[in-house]
């Protein structure tokens, strides 16, 4: 090796040194990060944690449109009992009685679910402008104050009753927990409830399979997940698609974009160079929460066979990007409670299936669903990931997250 080697390899070496510093000195807080499936907010009010959402330049959350989706499931059920209003009264008492399983009270997605169905079967009680979406535990009588009863068809419509499924351990939307209330509430009042609401699938289906399958009771979740879109062939009544494969695209989306220095558009409203484009009837974003909201869409008989792989990914969005202009990159992924129904057996296959096609190594951390610790004791070396996709387990929490990152 000749001086001049020697020496234009030395500067090479002293350039990528000052490279690593200055890639060490931008440190883990300006690295993109997604918050994705609980949206940063005060659980009891609501509100965004907007510090969270707009946590650096690369920072957005992605989800789906909660009070669209709420509607189109509310809708739904109100349609089913009109259409079936001869035969919907099992007991001819005069009154179509419903129960409802509540995924978490303080997660906007359930509280928009629980509102969608109250306001659209009349049973909702306002409460500041905004129908209450507390659970009304046992109403058999009519006599809770947070639920009212509604008319639909002639008929009266009453919420015999409500519960979040929360486990003894805190894990919510906990379909076990929906299993075995299903049986306590049939026990004392079974001949009076003729439908079965669920703010999701796992609950819904757990119900179903305990109770309503057998007694040809109509069941309503959420999610569309493959089993209960199946299940669409065995008595279950409809479901809604959160498009979890618009969702989990987007997710791995938003990083891919900020790693690559591209415009944040690309591949999502302006197709990239693979072809990969999403249309408007697929999702927004919104600027203001600096969030992508999927669309959702209606699972019932009529097109339930359109959805039975839930875990497909979207052919507009599956187009391999190359490695040229989009290298491997690491990834640190979490997922609030790795027996989630939902999260496990729809979201994350979808994630495995994006991750490829996007040149993404994504490391998958499962959490309990009931502690925050649980999760952020696998993150004990940011350093190694290039960018993190967060799934809260409550959703008031992101400084947990973002802490590490300081
Ligand atoms: C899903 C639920 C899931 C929850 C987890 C919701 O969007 O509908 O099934 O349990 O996300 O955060
Ligand atoms: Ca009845």
């Amino acid at each position: 090796m000749n001086k001049k080697t020697l020496y234009t390899l030395s500067i090479a070496a002293a350039v990528s040194m000052v490279f690593s510093m200055a890639a060490l000195a931008e440190g883990n807080a300006d690295k993109p990060l997604v918050w994705w499936n609980r949206q940063p907010s005060n659980s009891s009010t609501g509100e965004l944690d907007m510090s969270a959402l707009t946590w650096n330049d690369h920072t957005c959350y992605v989800g789906f449109d909660a009070s669209q989706g709420a509607d189109l499931q509310g809708r739904m059920i109100a349609d089913y009992i009109s259409d079936n209003i001869d035969t919907i009264d099992r007991n001819g008492d005069g009154i179509v009685g419903y129960v409802l399983a509540i995924g978490d009270i303080g997660h906007n997605d359930s509280i928009a679910r629980t509102i969608g169905t109250r306001k659209a079967l009349g049973t909702g009680v306002e409460a500041e402008g905004e129908i209450d979406p507390s659970p009304a535990e046992t109403n058999v009588d009519g006599s809770a104050l947070v639920v009212q009863d509604g008319e639909i068809g002639g008929l009266t419509v009453r919420e015999l009753a409500s519960h979040e499924m929360k486990n003894a351990s805190g894990a919510t939307w906990d379909a076990a927990t929906a299993g075995s209330t299903i049986g306590t509430w049939t026990d004392s009042f079974g001949d009076q409830i003729d439908i079965i609401v669920s703010n999701n699938d796992g609950m819904g289906m757990a119900m179903f399979h305990a109770w309503s399958q057998a007694e040809g009771v109509p069941t309503f979740g959420y999610d569309a997940n493959s089993d209960a879109v199946a299940a669409i062939a065995d008595g279950y009544a409809g479901t809604i698609s959160q498009r979890a494969d618009v969702q989990a695209y987007l997710t791995l989306r938003v990083l891919r974009n900020a790693l690559d220095g591209a415009d944040p558009d690309t591949g999502i409203g302006t197709a990239d160079e693979a072809g990969n484009v999403l249309s408007d009837t697929d999702y927004y974003y919104d600027e203001e929460s600096r969030s992508y909201y999927a669309l959702n869409l209606a699972v019932t008989s009529d097109n339930y066979e359109e959805f039975l792989d839930s875990t497909a990914v979207y052919a507009p969005v599956a187009n391999q990007l190359s490695e040229d202009s989009s290298p491997v990159r690491n990834i640190w992924l979490d997922i609030y409670n790795a027996s989630d129904n939902f999260l496990s057996s729809t979201y994350q296959p979808l994630l495995e299936k994006y991750d490829d096609l996007l040149n993404l190594n994504v490391e998958y951390v499962g959490g309990d669903g009931q502690t925050e610790s649980n999760i952020t004791n696998r993150l004990s070396d940011p350093n190694q990931y290039d960018a993190y996709a967060i799934n809260l387990v409550k959703t008031d929490n992101a400084a947990s997250y973002t802490a590490l990152l300081e």
